[in-house]
């Protein structure tokens, strides 16, 4: 099994993505948890970009041990020099340099020929290599240059001491079978390259960075550069988790391996994703929120009977505790059974399916049906909590100019009664009309609301808890109208208080 090194570029791509930008302070603690996970490399900045990514390269130098530090440089004399600087301390350090080698790159923007390319190329890796033993070389932009000038200029960087040649996908334009054949070209046609590890950097704009990149892998590169969560430059990096992961789990396809320690992913990743600000897409590999959720019937079915039925790797094998079995729409009998089971609940037969139809009920309205919409649909279906009073009709008028005026009418058993009442807000209105109705005052102690689900007809939920008698009582309440799911929730810390279920009793 040979080792793919881990060159993680979260810090200096990553960081370049539009309003990613992270502290010196967040930087040093990203960094860490880098080294933490086994990340060969960490490319820490662009030390002559800006004194903060000075000054961040410079802290994690001084600062992180385990891995080998990076920091970026044009191949510029005054960007090599800066580089150094800031990499000083690292006990490991490598300096990074780069120039573009596509003709569209030299001709526009460096407004240079290909033999000035190559000897400003060649001049950067000797001085860099008469200040690190390190040295990487990256063309820019190699997927849209000519081969031959690639196979020339990373010939002339190795003779000049380049240890790492970078073959980098700059605009995300080349495809796995193309790249691939481009990464066996270089292994077989570069004078030396046999003293120098390939490395690859793939960007993201067609979907195919983790693609491209695994396919160099096979074809002979032996470093991946990859940054958490696939942030970067626009569409992005290849993904440092799907590579990993990907290596792990198709080991048998690949025969390549890491060191990195995969059961700290979703915590890097949540890391990142924090100081960042840049959220984690829902269905993203490996970390979205969904990645290890379920929701049909069929899925959840399958996922109970055998994990490995749905699941090609385990949550835990990414530092998650398990995997979700989301009750929605399409779960079936199986899936809440197991929800009820893990929540203290062993229903049979009627019971069972009585509160199975109600589920479905709930869940063709709601996008998902939550744990305290479960409870408090067995409270209500199998009588746990009796209900003491039931709504038959609310109603409220409010404005910005008018007094909120609540309108309720409740039954208790076959009695129907009805109160008005006015207040400081269209819920302190209806809540003091049920105070009145049920002839129970009680103390808000806490009001919550949540959107349970998105969209125009969001569902929300509402949670009280109220004092009554130095007890506290929990009330719940969902509808799609939120003054509703707030009397509902009222209703509910009323009965609760009726059946006397004590949640907690207060100091005296
Ligand atoms: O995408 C790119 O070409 C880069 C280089 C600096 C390696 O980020
Ligand atoms: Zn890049």
């Amino acid at each position: 099994m040979e080792k793919i090194y881990i060159f993680d570029t979260t810090l200096r791509d990553g960081e370049q993505s539009p309003g990613a930008s992270m502290t010196v302070e967040q930087k040093l603690e990203a960094a860490k948890l880098l080294s933490h996970i086994g990340v060969d490399v960490i490319e820490a900045g662009f030390p002559i970009s800006s004194p903060k990514q000075f000054e961040g390269v410079r802290r994690i130098a001084e600062t992180v041990t385990g891995s080998t530090i990076a920091g970026l440089a044009r191949a510029l004399k005054k960007d090599i020099e800066k580089c150094f600087e800031a990499l000083k301390p690292a006990p490991k350090k490598r300096i990074h340099t780069f120039i573009a080698t596509s003709d569209i790159h030299m001709n526009y923007k460096l407004k240079k020929s290909k033999d000035e390319v190559l000897k400003l190329a060649v001049d950067a890796v000797r001085y860099a290599k008469s200040l690190t033993e390190e040295v990487e070389f990256s063309a820019e932009d190699a997927t849209r240059s000519e081969w031959e000038f690639l196979r020339d200029i990373y010939a002339a960087v190795i003779e000049a001491g380049a240890t790492i040649i970078n073959v980098p996908d700059t605009v995300g334009y080349t495809i796995p079978e193309e790249f691939a054949r481009l990464i066996g070209y270089l292994c077989k046609e570069v004078r030396g390259i046999e003293k120098a590890v390939i490395s690859v950097h793939c960007h993201n704009d067609l979907g195919l960075a983790t693609a491209n990149t695994l396919e160099a892998l096979k074809a002979g590169a032996r470093q991946a550069e990859v940054s958490v969560n696939g942030i970067g430059e626009r569409a992005g990096n290849a993904s440092f988790e799907e590579i990993v992961m990907s290596l792990r789990t198709r080991q048998d396809c690949y025969g390549l391996n890491t060191t990195i320690k995969t059961e700290q992913i979703y915590h890097l990743s949540k890391t990142i994703s924090s100081f960042t600000g840049m959220r984690v897409q829902p269905n993203k590999a490996i970390v979205g929120e969904n990645a290890f959720a379920h929701e049909s019937g069929i899925h959840q079915d399958g996922v109970i009977k055998h994990q490995m039925t749905y699941e090609i790797m385990t949550p835990q094998s990414i530092g998650r505790q398990h995997s979700a079995l989301v009750l929605g729409r399409h779960s079936g009998k199986t899936g809440l059974k197991a929800r009820l089971e893990e929540l203290g609940y062993i229903l049979k037969g009627k019971d069972f399916d009585k509160l199975y139809s109600k589920f479905t009920e709930i869940a063709d309205k709601k996008k998902e049906v939550f744990d305290e919409d479960l409870i408090a649909l067995i409270e209500e279906e199998l009588n746990i909590l009796p209900e003491t009073f039931s709504l038959v009709y609310f109603s409220v008028i409010t404005g910005n100019n008018v007094i909120p005026t609540a309108t309720v009418k409740l039954k208790k058993q076959r009695t129907i009664m009805q109160e008005a009442s006015t207040g400081d807000g269209p819920v302190d209105a209806v809540y003091k009309a049920i105070e009145r109705i049920t002839d129970t005052p009680v103390k808000l102690v806490s009001y919550s609301i949540n959107a349970v689900t998105h969209g125009k007809d969001a569902m929300g939920g509402v949670t009280i808890t109220v004092e009554k008698d130095k007890k506290i009582y929990r009330g719940y309440g969902v509808a799609t109208d939120v003054i509703e799911a707030s009397v509902h929730a009222f209703i509910n810390a009323i009965n609760r208080i009726h059946y006397n279920s004590t949640i907690e009793l207060l100091e005296e």
